[in-house]
């Protein structure tokens, strides 16, 4: 089958690669790039497993095909530890706050809530509920993961802090 040449900025990091025309972006980053933070939840678009950051936007990669993605940024759950290899902020709150069960969702979840607060620094709750509602968690009842991102969200809006 004919591929096609694609050229991705993922993590920072310039790749070229051939791929077939129907191949999605989560199986490049899975399979072709061994970045398997981001996971395969369903096969419907719904759960948010798979949620990367490409040019800014939180996208589901699973609903992007590879060759449309040619040229793009691409942020995965591995591009947002920090360079010496400690935790983003994000996934330290998530671990501080019970975040997490299974952890299945997490990687999606938290690049989500990255790019969440990117879009929105200072959420109210329910906007950190609607900013997630792209992403299923089956374990945790959500209470926990809106308590970590407002966390994050507080320390970057400490005088907010000090005024609650
Ligand atoms: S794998 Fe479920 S939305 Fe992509
Ligand atoms: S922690 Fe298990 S699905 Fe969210």
């Amino acid at each position: 089958m004919a591929k096609t040449h694609i050229k991705l900025k993922v993590n920072g990091r310039e790749r070229e690669l051939l791929v077939e025309a129907r191949m999605l972006l989560i199986h490049v980053l899975r399979e072709e790039l061994a970045l398997t933070g981001p996971h395969i939840g369903c096969d419907t678009s719904h759960c948010g497993a798979c949620t990367v950051d490409m040019n800014g936007k939180s996208v589901k990669s699973c609903t992007v095909f590879a060759a449309q993605a040619s040229g793009a940024e691409i942020t995965t759950i591995e591009g947002l530890v920090n360079a010496d290899g400690s935790l983003h902020p994000l996934q330290e709150a998530f671990r501080e706050h019970h975040g997490l069960q299974c952890g299945f969702c997490t990687p999606g979840m938290i690049t989500r809530a990255h790019r969440l607060l990117q879009e929105n620094p200072n959420p109210t709750d329910a906007e950190i509920r609607m900013g997630i509602s792209g992403n299923l968690c089956r374990c945790t009842g959500y209470q926990n993961i809106v308590k970590a991102i407002r966390a994050v969200a507080d320390t970057m809006n400490p005088a907010k802090e000090a005024a609650e």
